[in-house]
């Protein structure tokens, strides 16, 4: 079984993840893919960062499910929120066919978050968002989470985290 882990990471979170992913199983690994390098796969890992509740470069694989029949795919995302249910599963809802959950693996792995090393356009949605949060009445734990980390970045990455995914894979 040819398999490759392939990523997209802005501020290298993602990046972490997919190193640890590929060292693990000893396969290949490639940011930035196109269609044509995933093809001659047939275990396809795919990570990318949760941007405004999206995931960073999802198209590739969500877009090309026809093109994708017959391998296995697995997808990663990589965001700064705890992982609760609450969040995550309407995440992958809004990213994966009901009828396609059972069959594509889907892993939430806590990334971090990092101001300093956004691009101009992120931090200036990130500054909207911030001024967004200070007006909330009664922030809860996450929001107060989120509005510390513009001044001191967090990294939640722990290879103790890619152990669900990686016997997920040996196992199909
Ligand atoms: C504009 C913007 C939007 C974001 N949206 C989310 C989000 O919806 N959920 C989340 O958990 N994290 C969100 N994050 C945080 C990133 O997902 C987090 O920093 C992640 O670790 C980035 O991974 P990467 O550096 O590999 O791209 C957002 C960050 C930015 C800059």
């Amino acid at each position: 079984m040819k398999t490759i882990v392939v990523y997209k990471s802005k501020t290298g979170y993602t990046k972490r993840y997919a190193q640890w992913i590929a060292e693990e199983l000893n396969c290949d690994i490639k940011e930035n893919p196109s269609l044509s390098d995933i093809m001659v796969y047939d275990t396809i890992i795919f990570g990318g960062g949760m941007y405004a509740g999206g995931m960073n470069g999802a198209k590739l694989i969500t877009k090309n499910l026809d093109k994708l029949s017959g391998k296995k795919l697995v997808l990663f995302a990589v965001g700064s929120n705890p992982g609760k249910d609450k969040d995550i599963i309407p995440f992958w809802n809004r990213l994966i066919p009901a009828e396609q959950q059972k069959s594509i693996g889907h892993f939430y792995l806590r990334g971090g978050f990092d101001f300093n090393k956004l691009g101009t356009a992120d931090k200036i949605l990130m500054n909207m968002l911030k001024m967004h949060l200070q007006k909330i009445e009664n922030p809860d734990e996450d929001t107060l989470g989120l509005l510390a980390a513009y001044d001191n970045p967090v990294d939640f990455t722990d290879k103790d985290n890619i152990k669900e995914l990686i016997d997920y894979v040996r196992s199909v």
